[in-house]
């Protein structure tokens, strides 16, 4: 089957093509400012076809259909991270939502065959309220960033295709998840590179934290990419699905979790930088309704999930 990888140099993105490449052909888009460090080893052994595309260009997304003409689309990429949505907001919500429609217009009029699985997030649950977890899918959205509200425009915009020109989209919301290759911004990839950097004497023995309280509920990326697949394998289309572990941490004990992980002794300061305007509280996922459609369940334990990530920081 011939795989089209939207953000194959990111993190999710290089997991899915390490996934994928054993049976399929994979293709993967790339910018021109793409960082090609995660897949650099499969492009040398010419395991993934990488193409140069700016989604938001729709003439530039047409020739990328019509010249690959792909069986599937993971569209993973996106401005992913929350912060940075608050400082560019527009360009969250334009870059999130023109890019999927630019794939959504080519594919219906040269590839209308195609599945599209569209990588929605827990953070469009925002404020939850305590009676509502674990959270199903039927729980009201309300969006606590621009980056949550660009994929609740994502989201919605997967299924008007759906409904206005049956196209087979299918949309995954994804809670926290990581593993090695995790961009240093998100937590528990900061937290393991700080580690890591005091460790080898790179950073002063103090740890730097934004908002210790927040409960958040990790999946490997590993499994993450498994029930991508299966999502499109066996998910309805025009249906949205939780992808979540079933439990969750506070961010404080993930930090303890890391630090039990080390020798060294640490320092923890709050850095007043990285509090936000406004945190998601808790996130908590029922993962039944994907269960139940595709039999996928989460199999790495956090523990070994959080001991790789920290090897991987130490690695460099
Ligand atoms: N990044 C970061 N850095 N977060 C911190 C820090 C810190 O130093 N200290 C505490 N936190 C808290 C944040 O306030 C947040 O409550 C939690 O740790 C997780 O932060 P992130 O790792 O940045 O992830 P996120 O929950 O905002 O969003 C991630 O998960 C979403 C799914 O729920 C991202 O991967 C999104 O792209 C994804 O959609």
């Amino acid at each position: 089957m011939k795989v089209l990888i939207t953000g194959i140099s990111g993190f999710v993105g290089s997991h899915m093509a390490e996934y994928l490449l054993q049976e399929h052909d994979v293709v993967g888009t790339i910018r021109q400012r793409s960082r090609l460090d995660h897949i650099k080893h499969l492009k040398d052994l010419q395991l993934v076809d990488l193409v140069e595309c700016e989604l938001r260009d729709p003439f530039s997304v047409e020739a990328l259909i019509a010249s690959v003409k792909p069986d599937r689309i993971f569209h993973l990429a996106a401005q992913s991270f929350v912060p940075t949505s608050w400082n560019s907001p527009v360009d969250t919500i334009y870059n999130n939502a023109a890019s999927q429609i630019n794939i959504m217009e080519a594919v219906r009029r040269i590839k209308p065959d195609c599945k599209i699985q569209i990588a929605c997030s827990s953070e469009e649950y925002g404020h939850v309220e305590a009676y509502e977890v674990p959270i199903k899918e039927t729980n009201p959205l309300r969006p606590l960033s621009p980056y949550a509200v660009s994929k609740v425009t994502q989201e919605f915009l997967a299924y008007q295709y759906y409904k206005s020109y049956g196209l087979h989209t299918v949309i995954t919301r994804t809670f926290n998840h990581t593993g090695p290759r995790r961009g240093e911004n998100f937590v528990t990839s900061n937290f393991s590179k700080q580690i890591a950097d005091i460790e080898k004497g790179k950073q002063p023995p103090v740890l730097y934290v934004g908002n210790l309280q927040a409960k958040r509920d990790f999946t490997d990326v590993r499994d993450v990419v498994r029930a991508y697949w299966l999502a499109l394998e066996k998910g309805v289309p025009g249906e949205t699905y939780n992808i979540a572990s079933g439990s969750c941490i506070t961010i404080e004990e993930l930090l303890q979790k890391l630090l039990a992980l080390s020798k060294a002794k640490i320092e923890i300061k709050v850095d007043p930088a990285r509090l936000r305007p406004s945190d998601v509280e808790i996130l908590l996922g029922d993962y039944r309704k994907f269960h139940e459609t595709t039999g996928w369940k989460p199999e790495i334990p956090l523990d070994r999930t959080l001991s790789d990530l920290l090897n991987y920081w130490r690695s460099f």
